[in-house]
């Protein structure tokens, strides 16, 4: 089931899905969210940092997060990482509300071995929420198109469409490679967020909502979940 909500533009966009998300934050019953990187996701943080820190009810470490993808090799303490983005954006503004925060490393000499790892965490760890963005191929996580709707965590090489546009936020050159939470792991979150902004993602978030169900557009999965909400804007969601 995926109900989609329609804003007028990005800040009202990140200001719905703070709003979902807060009530697990002032809960304080232990809770795990899991999290996604990428500019779609700025304002989103900013959001619900805004909010939080204003008026910090509930703080008292017991979100976890486990973040969905980074990339291979590349050390964690790096700008372009995505934990040193995670730690800017939303850990270090609201520390007080983790129980443990779980990534990725991009920096394993093994990388089969870290996502093993990653799966058996995963397999501990069940999420009440899975927040995600959409690549303008219709990627989730890193599972770029062609991935099957079955696999786990595994080391991925990036598309070049991926690469040309995720290089623009990257400082130097980036990583060919990433480590990524599988499809199958995606789907087992409770609920999922996916948040779309920007007429570039139009394409690739109509083929996800309306096409065929098809791993040539991961996304498209979606559609098989019980409860997905979908926040995307005008440019990115078409009334229909
Ligand atoms: C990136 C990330 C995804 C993200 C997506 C959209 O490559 N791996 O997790 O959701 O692509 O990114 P952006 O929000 O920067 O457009």
């Amino acid at each position: 089931m995926i109900d989609v909500i329609r804003v007028s533009d990005r800040a009202a966009g990140a200001r719905v899905v703070a709003e979902y998300l807060i009530p697990r934050f002032r809960d304080p019953a232990p809770v795990a969210i899991g999290l996604a990187t990428g500019e779609t996701m700025v304002p989103v943080y900013r959001a619900l940092v805004a909010t939080l820190a204003a008026d910090p009810r509930g703080a008292g470490a017991h979100v976890t997060t486990v973040n969905l993808d980074e990339y291979w090799p590349l050390a964690p303490d790096h700008p372009g990482s995505f934990r040193a983005f995670m730690e800017r954006m939303l850990l270090g503004p609201l520390k007080p509300y983790w129980a443990a925060v779980h990534f990725l490393d991009g920096a394993a000499s093994d990388p089969v071995a870290e996502c093993r790892r990653y799966d058996a965490l995963l397999d501990r760890v069940p999420r009440a929420v899975q927040l995600l963005g959409i690549g303008v191929n219709g990627h989730i996580g890193f599972n770029e198109p062609g991935t099957p709707f079955t696999g786990r965590t595994r080391l991925v090489s990036l598309t070049h469409t991926t690469r040309r546009r995720n290089q623009d936020l990257f400082p130097g050159p980036l990583p060919a490679q990433a480590l990524t939470m599988g499809i199958r792991d995606i789907m087992a979150a409770e609920t999922i967020v996916l948040v779309a902004f920007g007429a570039a993602k139009r394409a690739a978030l109509t083929r996800a909502l309306t096409g065929p169900v098809t791993p040539e557009c991961p996304a498209s999965v979606l559609q098989t979940h019980p409860a997905v909400t979908v926040i995307a804007d005008q440019e990115a969601w078409a009334a229909r």
